[in-house]
């Protein structure tokens, strides 16, 4: 028989709560249209959605990435602030698109205290300057009594905002990034950043631009940036129309993570530092339907991928992958969470949960502090097949080596106390439920177990404006049913034992 085992006594990780973090970029209907809408009957005198910051606050995320993604490398903060109606219109090219700066550092800052965000700010090494970096540094944490600082202060909040996350560049690799780089010049461009960036606030949190976690890229920007950088970055979007693809693509973000720990170790050890450096796993997400907006202009809002039960499988497989990397994660960022590649989907004046909504809010509401050991024994598996037409022709994602998978996908967590454990289950099998066995070492409870189940009618089923199919069912069972416990069809299932 299948056997789920838990060793609540061996810890494998911390988990840092922002691990449960999002993005949100100003990209399509993301910011406006989105989060901001002073067109809507939903929002507040700020313009902000009430009800999307409803949403976004049942979802238990600690903080929020922005402003962008490809955007940022075109973005020059200094037109977001000030009075709205004298703030510039600029064209934008990362997403071949306008920028009304409607929304800019105050705003976003101001929501994020009303709200209890925790800003995280990734800024332009694009057509962005020096000047411009430290001058944004300072704008935000420098007490009154120096240009920037006097400028916030004129602006209505004489209070430094204190913003501690700050990313050297997004996606500096790529081509279709503003002002990319050959690895070598990233490093000596962001080596000099950091250091105006620092000068002006020792206490930030800096992170380096890394890739994938798997490329060349990845090792000379660790290489380099390992003294002064306190996390790196990295980025997997994963997807497919095959089922089984999609669901176990995410595993190359367990290579990664995986490849990533190795280099941090082994760079900090031959450097000698005395030093921990992190992951901040800053863009992942399914994304592979809609491409529109990427490399040339379109008429339809861009990424607006509408998502399905299979999605939401693949979306808790990579929190099984993340949560099972947790020693080596200092952060993560679902992207995104609003229109664009989102749980949270809207139109003027309302809203829908995406399927991928359930199982991101279950795991960060159920998630509790340490990570312990665990494994199924004697389960169902699945071999992959190598079939090179799977591999979507924007993201690469061959994991099929690192099979055969298993059909029941688990992690544990426990609180600090050791008296609360989650455990969570995804079951891969489209068609059948699948029996198993929990066993928990040396302390099987006795007591009633809560149970949050998410599933759907069938692999395909969606959400919208109108119906709720995949939603998450809560329910409470003996923990006597523990020993023969049937988990349902394509399901995510998250115990409290
Ligand atoms: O999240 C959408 C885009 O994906 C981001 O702007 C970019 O960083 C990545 O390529």
């Amino acid at each position: 028989m299948t056997t789920i085992r838990v060793d609540a006594k061996r810890e494998i990780g911390r988990v840092n709560p922002r691990l449960f973090g999002g993005f949100v970029e100003h990209l399509g209907r993301s910011i406006y249209g989105g989060l901001y809408d002073p067109d809507s009957s939903q929002s507040d005198s700020f313009g902000f959605r009430t009800d999307v910051a409803a949403a976004l606050k049942e979802l238990n995320t600690p903080v929020l990435r922005w402003p962008g993604g490809n955007f940022v490398s075109n973005y020059h903060w200094e037109d977001g602030i000030g009075p709205k109606e004298e703030r510039p219109v600029r064209i934008e090219l990362a997403w071949h698109l306008t920028e009304t700066n409607q929304v800019g550092t105050d705003d976003f800052l101001q929501w994020c205290e009303r709200e209890g965000y925790e800003p995280f700010l990734c800024i332009n090494m694009g057509s962005g300057s020096l000047d411009e970096a430290q001058g944004w540094v300072e704008y935000c944490n420098a007490p009154v009594g120096t240009y920037w600082a006097d400028k916030r202060a004129a602006n209505g909040h004489p209070e430094p905002y204190g913003v501690k996350l700050w990313a050297l560049g997004n996606e500096m690799y790529g081509e279709y990034q503003i002002g990319s780089l050959p690895p070598e010049e990233y490093v000596t461009k962001a080596r000099q950043f950091a250091a105006v960036m620092r000068r002006t606030d020792p206490s930030i949190t800096l992170i380096g631009c890394g890739k994938d976690g798997l490329s060349e890229w990845d090792r000379i920007v660790l290489e380099g940036l390992a003294d002064v950088v306190d996390m790196h970055s990295i980025h997997t979007y994963t997807g497919s129309p095959n089922y089984w693809v999609n669901q176990y693509a995410p595993y190359q973000a367990e290579r990664a993570l995986r490849r990533m720990r190795e280099l941090i170790r082994d760079v900090t050890y031959r450097k000698g530092l005395d030093k921990e450096i992190t992951i901040s796993y800053d863009e992942w997400n399914v994304w592979y339907r809609y491409t529109e907006g990427i490399f040339a202009p379109s008429d339809q809002p861009p990424l607006e991928e509408r998502y399905d039960l299979s999605d939401a499988l693949a979306v808790a497989t990579y929190m099984n992958i993340m949560l099972r990397n947790a020693d080596i994660i200092g952060m993560a960022n679902l992207a995104q969470m609003v229109n664009v590649i989102a749980p949270i989907f809207t139109n003027k004046d309302g809203l829908f949960k995406q399927t991928i909504y359930y199982p991101f809010q279950a795991y960060a509401t159920h998630t509790r502090d340490i990570v312990v050991d665990t494994w199924v024994h004697d389960g169902p598996q699945h071999e992959l097949e190598e079939r090179p037409e799977w591999d979507h022709w924007l993201w690469k994602h061959p994991v099929a080596d690192m099979g055969p998978f298993q059909i029941l996908d688990t992690v544990a967590s426990i609180d600090k106390s050791g008296r609360e454990l989650t455990l969570a289950v995804v079951n891969h099998d489209d068609q059948n439920s699948q029996k198993a066995r929990v066993e928990i070492l040396e302390s099987q409870g006795t007591g009633p177990v809560k149970v949050s189940t998410i599933t759907g009618p069938n692999p395909d089923a969606q959400n919208d404006f109108e119906r709720t199919d995949v939603a998450t069912q809560e329910t409470e069972v003996q923990a006597s049913e523990l020993d023969n416990y049937e988990f349902p069809p394509h399901s995510i299932t998250l115990m409290r034992i």
